[in-house]
């Protein structure tokens, strides 16, 4: 009798807690950017082995309280070095609860090599290699709301602003977050809200350049209300409403003031007259010319990580290896010969047996490059009917290709362009 007429009132009870509880809680899991490497990992078992270990230990850390972490399993076949960040607003249980979310959808990328998943609230990725350096890559992107505000003017200015302050400060501080809000002077009482964050395992300089990629992204965004600019290690949003507590901004100021400006000056009043400025002026030029070619050879060398596709996987193979793996390009081990090059038989170290193509091609260093770059197309082409194509070794004037060797006719028709003789 007692416990029925409880029941309303438990009733009430849980629905005002359910009615309270959703701001208290809340993993952030509205899709930002989502993707998996084209290419897929060649042994099953150690690959989701290792990335099953990978995650487990991701949560074990976020278990304990962190907001990012590192992992990997590199012992066997398919590597996998993996990386978790949340936005450091949030609480250990929406951070949980995010990274649960981003691993079920990573997850659908099945055997893929790579891939990752970016949530307003998390960063999920893994790749065959490491990546923990990594910062600005091809494909950052901005991603801007539909509304536009209302005062435009005065919006404009406060979210640059705030954007600026969060790329300044930064990278300044210790783990590379700063929450910050602004009041929109003349907005009538409006605020603006925004966070950065860069990877915790990149340099502070690359958290920088990335901050500064990141900002001309989301100034893009501008007159919306709200505005995020993704990339490979570093993250930007803004929102007229608030998306983290009150008490849970970081005091900038400290960190705004501009680092060095006063040693530039002195340097530059001692050498001014004297032969100095002519000698700076020369050396500055100098490190420009190849901070910009480094720089051009670091883009030009990255994937498109965030975009749609990702190439990568074949491997530049070492000379010296294939000749050990095909016996010194030996008669016994040929499997014939084609119109470009003959084909060998190669038994590499790691037990894998490969068709090894000899190319007879004069080159130049522009051919090199093509050479390269189709190589790098071409493996990442998966069909049934083609054999893959694992990578290439050029060493002056020989280039080699390394096929997945295939024991039936198939090969021989692709190899050697026509059927000809083989073992
Ligand atoms: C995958 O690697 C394991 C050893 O790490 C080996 O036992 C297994 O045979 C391999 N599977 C395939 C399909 O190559
Ligand atoms: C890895 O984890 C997934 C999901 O939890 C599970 O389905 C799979 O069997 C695991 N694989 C290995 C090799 O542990
Ligand atoms: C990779 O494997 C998945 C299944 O795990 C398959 O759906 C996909 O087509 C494969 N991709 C390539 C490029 O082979
Ligand atoms: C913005 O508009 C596009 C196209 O109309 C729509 O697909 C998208 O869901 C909208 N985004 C938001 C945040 O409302
Ligand atoms: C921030 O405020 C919330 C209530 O709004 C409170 O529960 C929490 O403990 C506060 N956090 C800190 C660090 O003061």
């Amino acid at each position: 009798m007692e416990s029925r007429g409880l029941r309303p009132l438990m009733a009430v009870v849980i629905w005002w807690w359910w009615l309270i509880s959703p701001a208290v809680s809340d993993p952030q899991t509205n899709l930002l950017n989502q993707g998996c490497s084209t290419y897929n990992v060649t042994n099953l078992s150690d690959f989701y082995t290792n990335l099953n270990a990978t995650f487990s230990d991701l949560e074990t850390q976020l278990n304990n309280n962190k907001l990012f972490d590192t992992a990997e399993r590199t012992r066997s076949g398919d590597s996998v070095y993996a990386m978790v960040q949340c936005r450091n607003y949030m609480s250990a249980e929406d951070c949980l609860a995010c990274f649960a979310d981003a691993q079920s959808l990573i997850r659908r990328c099945g055997a893929a090599n790579g891939a990752r998943v970016i949530y307003d609230g998390c960063f999920l990725r893994y790749e065959s290699s490491s990546f923990y350096d990594q910062t600005t890559l091809a494909g950052n992107a901005p991603i801007c709301g539909n509304d536009t505000a209302s005062q435009v003017t005065a919006f404009q200015s406060a979210v640059e602003g705030l954007i600026a302050d969060l790329e300044v400060a930064t990278p300044r501080i210790n783990r590379f977050y700063a929450a910050y809000k602004m009041e929109v002077v003349g907005g009538g009482g409006a605020t603006v809200y925004g966070v950065a964050q860069c990877a915790e395992t990149a340099s502070q300089t690359a958290c920088q350049e990335c901050l500064q990629v990141a900002k001309s992204n989301i100034n893009s965004c501008l007159p919306s209300k709200n505005g995020r600019a993704i990339d490979a290690g570093c993250f930007l949003r803004y929102s007229d409403v608030a998306f983290f507590a009150d008490n849970q901004t970081t005091n900038i100021t400290p960190f705004l003031q501009k680092g060095g400006s006063n040693k530039k000056k002195a340097i530059i009043g001692g050498v001014v007259g004297g032969v100095g400025i002519v000698l700076i002026i020369v050396v500055l030029l100098l490190w420009y010319r190849t901070y910009r070619s480094s720089r051009k050879a670091k883009l030009a060398s990255t994937g498109d990580l965030l975009g749609v596709t990702e190439l990568q996987g074949p491997v530049n193979y070492s000379y010296n290896d294939l000749k050990t793996a095909t016996r010194m390009f030996s008669e016994e081990n040929k499997l014939g010969e084609g119109g470009f090059g003959d084909v060998y038989k190669g038994h590499l170290k790691n037990g894998k047996i490969v068709a090894v193509k000899k190319l007879f091609i004069g080159q130049t260093d522009g051919a090199k490059a093509n050479f390269e770059s189709e190589v790098k197309l071409i493996s990442n082409v998966h069909h049934r009917n083609l054999i893959r194509l694992l990578g290439c070794c050029s060493k002056k004037s020989e280039l080699l290709l390394v096929y997945e060797y295939m024991a039936n006719s198939s090969l021989d028709k692709f190899l050697f362009g026509k059927l000809s003789s083989s073992s």
